[in-house]
């Protein structure tokens, strides 16, 4: 900041966007219109650092608050605070986006204070240890800032009570699939339900965020300041108290998806970011959205790069998906007559999911039918909190066992290796999964896959060791690893599977696509 003599004007330099020039004019006719009078010189502003993009209005407040101080109109405090908020001609604050970052910035930077438009204020006190004060107009903002006139500190917003959710029992039937969304939600498996339309799979997913234990103040506060900074929160608006649901539809663009634009938004990954994603109708999605999925997926944060802007945003979420079994959505069904579908047209149906996008799902949850006798009785099973309880306990199993690894906090996190070196299995469980995959020819992959799952079950009914019964409960809940004729695979004698691969094998020697240890 710098007023010189030399004619009266007023310069932006250091990358200002179009926003955030139009400040000139802005910050200018607020300070005029606040009763100020500025000195008859020329004023430069330098936005540092000179190679950093600044985007949006909420540098308008800190210049102008900057001018007055430089033309000696407000006192410099000793311990000046951080300043954010947009200006209107009349000097009024108006609300900025992403507040709650912001703070939690400030307050890494050493910031003890910050000043922020009157809405924006609850907001900002979610930050712990940083006094947050609200402005209504530039006059307020310039005497909190130099402490002739402090505006009070604001109390930070109320959670948000969390709104009705819908609940696992509203779901008739459908046993095996409520089991397979515990399982997903126990280990934070991405997970596929397929079956015939109708058979309740979008009522299902819905359910999941009420399965999931609820957020650490941590992880509200990650996923409250994405939305914060997507301009997605109400006024008043505290944390996010319920796990984020993100359900886009097939239509959506790969920047919104992803996130993207300019300036640059968070896209859906990373709203759901805490949460989960649901993709349902999962074949219709365009190719290039399902491709983009893929490095989020592995890296839980997405960069995004665009001109001249670049972030990394926030994105570890549970991936939930739904498809039919083939275009006419009855390949599964008992009478083999009902599903018209050719060999052709069912394999080019699932090809349209491509096979990296495929393999990033744990579990493939078949969802058949509901018998008109489960649709038309009463409904029963349980609600959902008695299955969110059993999953908080699974989940503290698995912080406890992850405890020395930083960053790993459940099973679905783990690398083949680790789930190898850590699932715990015994050597009669090891056997049959390796029979498993042997006799249905799959990859060293989806022995990993399956290996976590089996560890997930065993953490849900507090098994230290992963058993043959957890691996068998496993293998049934991975549909997709069948043929696509919807055939079973070939059956094996029980009496060959308890006794494991060994009986086919030479001792020593590797069943084909099955990973050696510490590979
Ligand atoms: N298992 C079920 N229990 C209760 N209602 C169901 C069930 N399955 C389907 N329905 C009813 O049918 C409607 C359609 O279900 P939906 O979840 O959209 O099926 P899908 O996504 O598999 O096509 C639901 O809104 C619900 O009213
Ligand atoms: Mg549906």
């Amino acid at each position: 900041m710098d007023l010189a003599l030399g004619l009266p004007g007023f310069h932006l330099v250091g990358l200002p966007d179009h926003a955030c020039n139009d400040a000139r004019t802005r910050v200018l006719t607020a300070v005029r219109n606040s009763g100020y009078q500025l000195p008859q010189k020329k004023i430069t502003v330098n936005l540092a650092p000179g190679d950093l993009r600044k985007q949006g209005v909420a540098f308008d407040l800190p210049i102008a608050v900057g001018i007055l101080v430089a033309a000696g109109l407000v006192p410099l405090p000793e311990r000046p605070p951080l300043v954010v908020g947009e200006l209107a001609l009349s000097g009024e604050v108006l609300p900025v986006r992403g507040v709650l970052p912001i703070g939690l910035e400030a307050r890494r930077l050493g910031f003890q204070e910050l000043i922020v438009p009157e809405p924006n204020a609850p907001e900002g006190a979610l930050v712990q240890g940083l006094r947050v004060r609200g402005a209504r107009t530039l006059a307020e903002a310039a005497e909190t800032f130099s402490g002739t006139n402090l505006r009070a500190p604001a109390s930070p917003a109320a959670q948000t009570a969390p709104a009705v959710t819908a609940d696992l029992s509203e779901v008739r039937g459908q046993a095996t699939a409520k089991w397979g969304l515990e399982i997903a939600a126990a280990g934070g498996h991405n997970a596929l339900l397929i079956g015939p339309p109708g058979a309740g799979k979008t009522m299902l997913a819905r359910r999941l965020p009420g399965l999931l234990p609820a957020m650490t103040f941590e992880e509200a506060v990650e996923a409250t300041s994405i939305w914060s900074v997507a301009g997605r929160l109400q006024r008043g608006q505290g944390l996010l108290a319920l796990r984020p649901f993100r359900a886009p539809h097939h239509t959506i663009s790969v920047a919104g998806l992803i996130g993207g634009g300019t300036p640059l938004r968070p896209g859906e990954i990373s709203l759901a970011h805490r949460g989960v994603l649901f993709l349902d109708e999962l074949p219709e999605y365009g190719r290039a959205a399902l491709e983009a999925l893929r490095q989020p997926l592995e890296d839980g944060e997405v960069s995004l790069v665009r001109a001249q802007d670049r972030a990394t945003m926030p994105a570890r979420f549970m991936l939930l998906g739904a498809m039919n079994p083939c275009p006419c959505g009855h390949a599964a069904d008992p009478d083999p007559d009902r599903c018209t579908c050719t060999l052709a047209a069912k394999e080019g149906y699932r090809r349209r999911v491509s096979g990296p996008i495929l393999d990033r799902f744990d579990l493939h949850i078949e969802v058949g039918a509901l018998p008109p006798a489960d649709l038309l009785g009463q409904p029963q099973g349980e609600g959902s909190g008695p299955v969110r309880e059993r999953v908080e306990g699974a989940r503290a199993l698995q912080r406890r066992r992850y405890a020395h690894i930083p960053g790993l906090h459940c099973n679905a996190q783990l690398s083949g290796p680790a789930a190898r070196r850590l699932a715990n299995a015994t050597e009669e469980a090891r056997s049959e999964l390796a029979a498993l995959i042997e006799i249905r020819g799959l990859s060293a992959r989806a022995h990993d896959r399956m290996l976590k799952l089996a560890r997930t079950i065993a953490d849900l009914q507090g098994d230290e060791r992963v058993g043959k019964a957890h691996v068998h409960e496993a293998s049934q809940l991975r549909c997709l690893d069948r043929r696509v004729d919807g055939r079973p695979p070939p059956r094996v004698p029980q009496l060959q599977l308890a006794r494991g691969a060994a009986v086919h094998r030479t001792p020593g020697e590797q069943p084909a696509g099955l990973p050696r240890e510490g590979t």
